[in-house]
């Protein structure tokens, strides 16, 4: 096992560890070798590798899920005055984004059970200005999208699925990310694949990968390929300012090695997740994560909720794990409770998501994660049973 990477020598279990393999190492020092480390062979490849993965017509690259997340909004044409829903249980680069196109994050309640966005509740709040909605597939399992793109469609409302947890999650044959208009994953380090920081957007719209394509690069109206290959490279338009949101070749080299293994990894995902389920069952008060059966997981998180009549509030049993030597996390503060977007919330609508906040607590879960592991957290639960 690694050190705590916040040199805490108390803790002897840690929430993640990534999976670097030899073979990851390899494939990241050849790429240092070459003489050119962005805009290469190895965003290519790795962009052609995830379309064959996801089975989606384009994939464009970009330098973390929240760069994914704003330049969907920006190629699907989101602006000043319009309005983009989201759960109120999601991590905040959901409303940041929106609120860097200047548009309004709107703040929807989740379901109690499932998490997924409250199809009541987002009804609800749709108004001329509403433009598109964020579902999420939270901690990895599909989310109620099925529900959400028949509100979308009856509202003309623009997709942008949050798959940042969901790499390899599958909804009827389909990977997520396919079945709105755009979908946008992350790589950052606890991910179910890492580029240590990373991202992608998939799209089954020509226009719309070719807007994100640009604006992840200045908005400059050539790739640097065709720049160099032919004419003179300084010649290039800008029809729009775009970003630096480039996702080097040493991360593209990194991202298609552990893209290869990704059935082994949420494979041994499952198989962690299983043995929570197996030795955590009947624990009054600890509420197990509701794996809906008919819907696929990649087990990127898994959040037990802390209730009555267990012995402990969630925040107790978080400081005894720690003490245990055990790290866990809570994902995430509602969004509004941020200082930033408190202003976008109705309390009354987001009751259920308030509630729940102070119930969940992720526990360890990641590829190698050891069965010792697990069962110092399984017994540490144990120990405060009624
Ligand atoms: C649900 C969700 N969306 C978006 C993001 C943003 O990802 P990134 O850190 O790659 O920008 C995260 C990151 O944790 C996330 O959990």
């Amino acid at each position: 096992m690694k050190k705590d990477f916040f040199k805490d020598s108390t803790i002897k279990f840690p929430a993640y560890e990534p999976w670097i393999s030899k073979d990851d190492k390899r494939i990241v020092s050849k790429a240092l070798d070459q003489s050119m480390l962005t805009l290469g062979p190895q965003l290519e490849k790795f962009e052609v590798d995830f379309c064959k993965y996801t089975k989606s017509k384009y994939a464009v690259a970009v330098s973390n899920c929240t760069a994914a997340l704003h330049l969907s909004l920006k190629a699907l044409g989101i602006k000043e005055h319009d309005e983009v829903i989201i759960p109120d249980l999601t991590f905040v680069a959901d409303a940041s984004a929106i609120l860097v196109c200047n548009a309004k994050p709107v703040i929807v309640d989740i379901n109690k059970n499932d998490f997924f966005l409250s199809i009541s509740n987002l009804k609800k709040n749709i108004t001329k200005r509403t433009k598109a909605i964020i579902p999420v597939h939270i901690y990895g399992q599909v989310c109620n999208i099925d529900e959400v793109l028949d509100v979308a469609r009856e509202n003309d409302l623009k997709i942008i699925e949050d798959c940042a947890h969901a790499i390899g999650t599958f909804h009827n044959s389909k990977h997520v990310g396919t079945l709105g208009d755009t979908g946008c994953f992350s790589f950052y380090p606890t991910k179910n694949i890492t580029t240590a920081e990373g991202g992608m957007v998939i799209t089954n719209s020509k226009k719309i990968a070719e807007k994100v394509r640009q604006l992840r690069n200045h908005g400059m109206s050539k790739s640097l390929k065709s720049r160099y290959s032919s004419g003179y490279p300084w010649i290039f338009d800008i029809s729009e300012p775009g970003y630096n949101y480039r996702l080097d070749e040493i991360r593209a080299a990194l991202g298609i090695s552990q893209l290869k293994r990704i059935k082994k990894i949420n494979e041994l995902r499952k198989n962690a997740a299983f043995y929570y389920n197996s030795k955590l069952q009947n624990i009054p008060g600890i509420v197990l994560p509701d794996m809906v059966n008919d819907k696929t997981h990649s087990y990127h998180l898994y959040t037990i909720r802390v209730t009555k009549p267990f012995k402990l509030s969630r925040n107790q049993l978080f400081k005894k794990l720690k003490q245990a030597g055990i790290r866990t996390t809570v994902y995430w503060m509602p969004i509004h409770k941020y200082g930033a977007f408190r202003k976008f919330a109705n309390l009354s609508n987001v009751k259920n998501t308030s509630k729940i906040y102070n119930e969940i607590l992720a526990l360890p879960l990641f590829p190698k994660i050891s069965k010792k592991h697990q069962d110092s957290v399984i017994n540490t639960i144990k120990s405060f049973q009624k």
